[in-house]
């Protein structure tokens, strides 16, 4: 039994998940995991190592021989926009794996089970001992079934497109919206038709849409709801 305070969040890929994850868990004083660095830097290791992304064995061998480290970013060379830190076998990649390719293959190595069954067992470990907002695709049901708190995040297609048309064309990836609206459909069909844990929305949590609600708006909806709970 966990005696920590668990905020689950789940929801499809552009829903704005990270950016309020990292500010309700810098509100609540609690830890911020993001559990699709994990897949994405799983993703980036097959892709150096130059593994086919569908070969579990190796994928999952590669992992577990690696070190994969993540925290909150340590002022002042990390405050650079970036959400959390990712080090991966001391190398800080943290914006290395978000790039388009990264994104892909995580999608792709997100479908191995076995590659699943390490990296939830990882979170578990992670969540178990420290107050958490963790947010995915598996946290509600998978990950942290018993959350004191759970949130599935979502918004159109269009909203979610036009999101993350920005953040590429920030970083100076040069991609159409178009194409960014085909690459979310995309994503969000082989994350809601996997065979092991596709994504879904589970009858006790609380469906939030973000498509007409400014991202401060929903941290306090969601901080609100936090207390309310503490105190109850
Ligand atoms: O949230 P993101 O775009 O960084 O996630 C990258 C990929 O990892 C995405 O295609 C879905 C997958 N993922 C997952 O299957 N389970 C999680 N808990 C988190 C991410």
């Amino acid at each position: 039994m966990s005696t920590s305070f668990q905020i689950a969040i789940d929801g499809p890929v552009a829903a704005g998940k990270g950016t309020i994850s990292r500010l309700l868990a810098e509100r609540l004083g609690f830890l911020y995991v993001d559990t699709g660095a994990m897949y994405r830097a799983t993703a980036l290791l097959a892709l150096r190592a130059e593994i086919n992304l569908s070969d579990e064995d190796r994928v999952v061998a590669l992992l577990q021989k690696s070190k994969l480290e993540m925290r909150n970013p340590i002022p002042p060379k990390e405050t650079d926009g970036r959400l959390t830190t990712v080090i991966l076998d001391g190398e800080d990649v943290s914006w290395a794996i978000r790039t388009q390719k990264c994104g892909e293959g995580a999608s792709k190595v997100a479908v191995l089970p076995k590659l699943r069954h390490v990296l939830v067992q990882k979170q578990q470990e992670i969540a178990a001992s420290q107050n958490v907002v963790m947010e995915g695709r598996d946290i509600t049901f998978r990950v942290l079934p018993n959350a004191q708190l759970k949130i599935f995040l979502t918004a159109s297609v269009e909203s979610r497109a036009a999101r993350r048309h920005t953040q590429y064309l920030t970083k100076g990836t040069d991609v159409s919206l178009e194409e960014v609206i085909e690459e979310i459909k995309q994503r969000d069909q082989r994350d809601m038709s996997r065979d092991t844990d596709p994504l879904h929305i589970t009858k006790d949590a609380w469906v939030l849409d973000t498509s007409e609600l400014s991202i401060e708006a929903v941290v306090e909806l969601i901080a609100n709801k936090v207390t309310q709970l503490m105190q109850s």
